[in-house]
């Protein structure tokens, strides 16, 4: 793509819906995801096949991904935490194997640069979680999928405070040798600021390349759409955001959504990049899922456009 494209990968569906309180339908997701496709945002998680008794809401993600009315060039990525997701998730395509193209081709693993996010996260040590995920990553590329990456806790553990960038850029590099075609760098918390991501960034392209590199915002202290800019600005060129700012995590206390993607879909194609994105489009289905969730829309950009 074009030096001047930001990816957006659209986490809404995933990282949005699984800290909400109230039961989402099966309809809902597939409504929400099949606006999000219409709205010109080609890669879109769908869900995860991780335990429902830590993440009840992501339980239907065989629904979801079979229910979407699929579109050609947009890809439907699921969260997997060790092999029994895999399997799952492996299960599900066999068992749909008439589906062309396939329900999915890509998974996303996930781990932590602190241990004790890594234990509340996913029960598990960051050595026995890479352990587990290059297992998982090995049998993934041999079925033909696609993995990615993420990092939790990048920059503050809500645990153990300020993470050391050394401690990141080590995890990037193991994720990206055991196979990962990009490591999505996750600010959990939200503490980030732009100088503590280019800092980031400039230590982990010690050991990967900025191409293979994405950004993960969450907008806790409001600092997000500032680090998506800054990190842009660092050379990354995907960005991961959720509609209307849904979003938070289910082990990270306080934390809010991811950045929204109609705030930096309007900083970035204000700052001339391209994103492929439809406005209109992209902003009524923020206000949509809004009202759907009987939640704020915490897009900034997007009531502000809907006023206008
Ligand atoms: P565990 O309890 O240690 O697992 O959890 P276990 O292997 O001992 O199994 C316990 C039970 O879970 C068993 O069932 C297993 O079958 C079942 P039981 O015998 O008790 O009935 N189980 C599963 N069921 C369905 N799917 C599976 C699965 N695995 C085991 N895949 C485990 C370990 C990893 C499973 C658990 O900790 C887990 O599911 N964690 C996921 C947590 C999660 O989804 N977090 C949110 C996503 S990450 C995130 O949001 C951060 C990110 O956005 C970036 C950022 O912002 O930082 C990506
Ligand atoms: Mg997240």
């Amino acid at each position: 793509s074009p030096p001047n494209f930001v990816r957006i990968v659209e986490v809404g569906p995933r990282d949005g819906l699984q800290n909400e309180k109230s039961v989402i339908s099966t309809e809902t997701k597939i409504e929400l995801i099949e606006r999000l496709q219409k709205a010109g945002l080609s890669i879109i998680e769908a869900g995860s096949f991780v335990s429902p008794k830590w993440v009840p809401q992501m339980a239907g993600t065989s629904e979801v991904l079979t229910g979407i009315q699929q579109l050609p060039n947009v890809r439907y990525p699921v969260l997997v935490p060790n092999m029994k997701g895999l399997e799952s998730l492996l299960e599900l395509l066999h068992s749909s194997s008439n589906r062309n193209p396939p329900l999915t081709n890509e998974i996303a693993i996930f781990t932590a640069a602190s241990e004790s996010f890594s234990k509340a996260n996913t029960n598990k040590s960051i050595a026995d979680s890479l352990d587990t995920l290059a297992k998982v990553t090995e049998r993934a590329l041999e079925e033909g999928l696609l993995v990615r990456g993420y990092i939790s806790v990048v920059d503050t553990c809500p645990f153990e405070g300020r993470t050391d960038p050394v401690k990141v850029r080590d995890v990037a590099e193991k994720l990206k040798e055991m196979g990962c075609y990009e490591i999505s760098l996750g600010d959990t918390v939200g503490t980030a600021v732009p100088a503590t991501v280019t800092n980031l960034i400039n230590e982990v392209t010690k050991r990967v390349y900025i191409s293979q590199l994405a950004g993960h915002f969450h907008d806790t202290f409001g600092m997000a759409t500032a680090n998506v800019i800054a990190a842009v600005n660092s050379g990354i060129r995907v960005i991961d955001s959720s509609v209307a700012g849904l979003g938070g995590c289910p082990y990270s206390p306080g934390a809010t959504g991811n950045v929204a993607t109609e705030d930096i879909n309007h900083a970035l194609t204000g700052a001339g990049f391209e994103t492929g994105i439809n406005t209109e489009l992209l902003v009524e289905t923020g206000a949509w899922i809004s009202s759907q969730l009987s939640r704020r829309n915490e897009s900034r950009a997007g009531v502000a456009w809907l006023a206008k």
